[in-house]
C-alpha cells in the first residue's frame, strides 16, 4: 500500500478552482423520473438533434433551477464556467461528447414518457409495466439507454487485500459479488476501456476487508481513524493523478459497500465527500444517507457452499399458504426486542422466534407464510427483505429512516406493507385486516418484482445488478458537468 503514504489528509479544492470546476444540479425535487424530465416542457419538446438538446440543457439549467433549495442538497453554487482555460483541448472534446450523450438520453427518455412508448435499436426482453413501477416507460426508456451507453471507470490504483476484492459469502456478500462483477473479473459490458469515456468511476474499496484485515478489538477508535484514512488517501491518490475527481468533486464517483461502518467514511470530512455517491445497504436516513446522490443497496445473505446465488426458491402459491405472518432472527436492535416482547413464541398466525423450532426450514416457512416480517435489526436493512421476494412472500417493512432499494423506480407500496415499530403489537389485528384480494394482488406484485432482486453471474438485464447501477445511471444523468 505504498500509495497511502504519500497523503496524509483530505482537503478541500481551492476556491479559485471552484470557478472552473463545478457542477450544476439542475433537476430536483424528490428523485424520480417525473421531477427529472417534467421541469421545462417548452424546451425539451424541441430537442431532436443533439446540438440542440445539448443548447436545450444548457437553458435549463440556467432558466430553471427547480427546487434547488428542497433538499438542501444544492452542490456548489454556481459561478460562471470559464470559457478561456487553455489546456482543455481533448480533454474537453470527450467530455463534450459525454454531456451530449447524456443530452440524447435524456431527450429519449422524455420522449418515451410522453408518447408511452420506447425506442430501442434492439429486441427487448422485457417490457416492464403495471404499477410496481412509479413509471414503467421512463424506465424501459432509462435502463435502454443505460445498456447502450453506460460506462464506467473502475480505478486499477490499490491492492489486494483491501482493494479488488471482497465478501463473496454471509450477511457482506453483495459488496464482493458487486465488486467482481464490475471490476475484478474484467468482464462486465459496463466497464470503460478509457477513462474518458466514462460516464462514472468506481472506488473499488471493500469496507468490509478493511474491517476484516484492521480492526482490533479494543480499540474502535483507531480502527475508525484508519478506515477513513484508507478511503481518503485513495480518492486523494487519484484526484491528484487524474482529472476525473477534481471535475466533478466526486459527483461522478462512487463506492460500494455492504458493511455495518461504510457511512463512517465521509464523517470527518463530510466536505470533502458532500457529492459523493455510496451504494450502501445500511441506507439509514438519519446516519447521513441521502436519497437523492446515494443508493440504497439490498442484503443478500449467501451460503458459503451453494450453487446457487440467492435463496431457495420455496415458495407456495398464494393460495397455499397458512402463515399469516413469521419472522425468525436476531434479537439486536430497539425494533427487534419490541417485537419479540410482543410475539416471541407466543402466536400461530403471527410466528416469531428467535431460534426456529427443530426441524423447521427456514425459506420453506416462508414460503408458506402470506406476511414476512422485516424488521430493522441493528441496522437498517435486512436479507430478509430480499428472502421474502424470493420466497413470494409479501414483505412486512418495520423500520425507521429506512431507503429503500430502487424507490426511484419501484412503487414500494404496491408489493409491500409498510407498518410503524410503534405499531408492533396491533401487527396481528393490521395484517389480518388486510382483505384476501388486496393480498392476492400484493402477492402476484412480488412475484412480479422477484426479477428486478435476482442475483445473477453474469449479471442479466434487469436484475440486481443492472438495478444498482440503473440507480447510478439516473444520478449521472441528473447532474450536468461544464465543458
Ligand atoms: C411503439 O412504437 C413502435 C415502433 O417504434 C410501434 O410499432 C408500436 O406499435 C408502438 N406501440 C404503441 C403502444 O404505441
Ligand atoms: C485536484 O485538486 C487537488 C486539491 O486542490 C490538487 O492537489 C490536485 O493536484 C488536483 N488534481 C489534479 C489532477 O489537478
Ligand atoms: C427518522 O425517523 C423518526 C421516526 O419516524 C423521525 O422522527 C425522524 O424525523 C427521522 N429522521 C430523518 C432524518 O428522516
Ligand atoms: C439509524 O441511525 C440513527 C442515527 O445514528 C440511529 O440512532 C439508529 O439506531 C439507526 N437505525 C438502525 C436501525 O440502526
Amino acid at each position: 500500500m505504498a500509495i497511502m503514504s504519500k497523503f496524509s489528509s483530505p482537503y478541500l479544492l481551492p476556491s479559485t478552482l471552484l470557478v472552473f470546476f463545478f457542477i450544476i444540479i439542475y433537476l430536483f425535487s424528490s428523485f424520480n423520473y417525473q421531477a427529472l424530465f417534467t421541469q421545462n416542457p417548452s424546451s425539451s419538446s424541441s430537442s431532436s438533434s443533439s446540438s440542440k438538446s445539448h443548447r436545450n440543457d444548457q437553458t435549463v439549467r440556467q432558466e430553471s433551477p427547480p427546487n434547488l433549495h428542497q433538499d438542501g442538497h444544492q452542490i456548489i453554487p454556481s459561478s460562471k464556467p470559464s470559457q478561456s482555460v487553455g489546456e482543455r483541448g481533448n480533454k474537453k472534446s470527450s467530455l463534450e461528447k459525454i454531456e451530449e450523450e447524456l443530452a440524447r438520453a435524456r431527450a429519449a427518455i422524455r420522449e418515451a414518457i410522453l408518447t408511452k412508448n420506447c425506442t430501442s435499436d434492439r429486441e427487448e426482453i422485457y417490457v416492464p409495466s403495471g404499477s410496481i413501477y412509479k413509471n414503467p416507460y421512463a424506465f424501459h426508456q432509462s435502463h435502454i439507454e443505460m445498456v447502450k451507453r453506460f460506462k464506467i471507470w473502475a480505478y486499477k490504483e490499490g491492492e489486494l487485500p483491501l482493494f479488488h476484492n471482497g465478501p463473496m459469502t454471509y450477511i457482506y456478500s453483495i459488496e464482493g459479488q458487486f465488486m467482481d462483477e464490475l471490476d475484478t473479473s474484467g468482464k462486465s459490458p459496463f466497464l470503460a476501456r478509457h477513462p474518458d469515456e466514462a460516464h462514472a468511476f468506481f472506488i473499488p474499496v471493500s469496507v468490509k476487508r478493511i474491517a476484516d484485515f484492521l480492526y482490533e478489538r479494543p480499540n474502535p477508535h483507531v480502527f475508525h481513524g484508519r478506515l477513513v484514512r484508507i478511503v481518503t488517501d485513495y480518492v486523494n491518490v487519484v484526484a491528484q493523478k487524474y482529472p476525473f475527481w477534481n471535475r466533478s468533486s466526486g459527483a461522478d464517483h462512487f463506492m460500494v459497500s455492504c458493511h455495518d461502518w461504510a457511512p463512517e467514511i465521509v464523517y470527518d470530512d463530510p466536505k470533502f465527500f458532500k457529492h459523493f455517491m455510496r451504494v450502501l445497504c445500511n441506507a439509514n436516513i438519519s446516519e447521513g444517507f441521502m436519497p437523492i446522490r446515494d443508493v440504497s443497496l439490498p442484503e443478500y445473505n449467501l451460503p458459503m457452499k451453494s450453487d446457487n446465488l440467492g435463496p431457495p426458491r420455496l415458495g407456495r402459491p398464494a393460495e397455499d399458504r397458512p402463515i399469516l405472518a413469521f419472522f425468525a432472527g436476531g434479537a439486536h436492535g430497539d425494533i427487534r426486542k419490541f417485537l419479540f416482547e410482543h410475539w416471541r413464541d407466543k402466536d400461530k398466525e403471527v410466528q416469531v422466534h428467535e431460534y426456529l423450532p427443530k426441524g423447521t426450514n427456514y425459506h420453506q416457512i416462508m414460503g408458506q407464510t402470506k406476511f414476512c416480517l422485516c424488521p430493522s435489526g441493528s441496522e437498517v436493512a435486512s436479507p430478509r427483505v430480499v428472502e421474502a421476494i424470493y420466497a413470494g412472500c409479501v414483505p412486512v417493512l418495520i423500520s425507521y429512516n429506512y431507503s429503500l432499494p430502487f424507490g426511484e423506480v419501484l412503487d414500494w407500496s404496491k408489493f409491500s406493507i409498510q407498518i410503524s415499530p410503534t405499531r408492533i403489537s396491533e401487527l396481528k389485528t393490521i395484517l389480518r385486516a388486510v382483505p384476501h384480494s388486496k393480498f392476492l394482488k400484493l402477492q402476484k406484485r412480488v412475484m412480479q418484482v422477484q426479477r428486478h432482486f435476482e442475483l445473477n453471474r453474469p449479471a442479466k438485464p434487469y436484475d440486481v445488478f443492472y438495478m444498482v447501477l440503473h440507480s447510478l445511471w439516473l444520478r449521472r444523468l441528473n447532474i450536468g458537468l461544464p465543458h
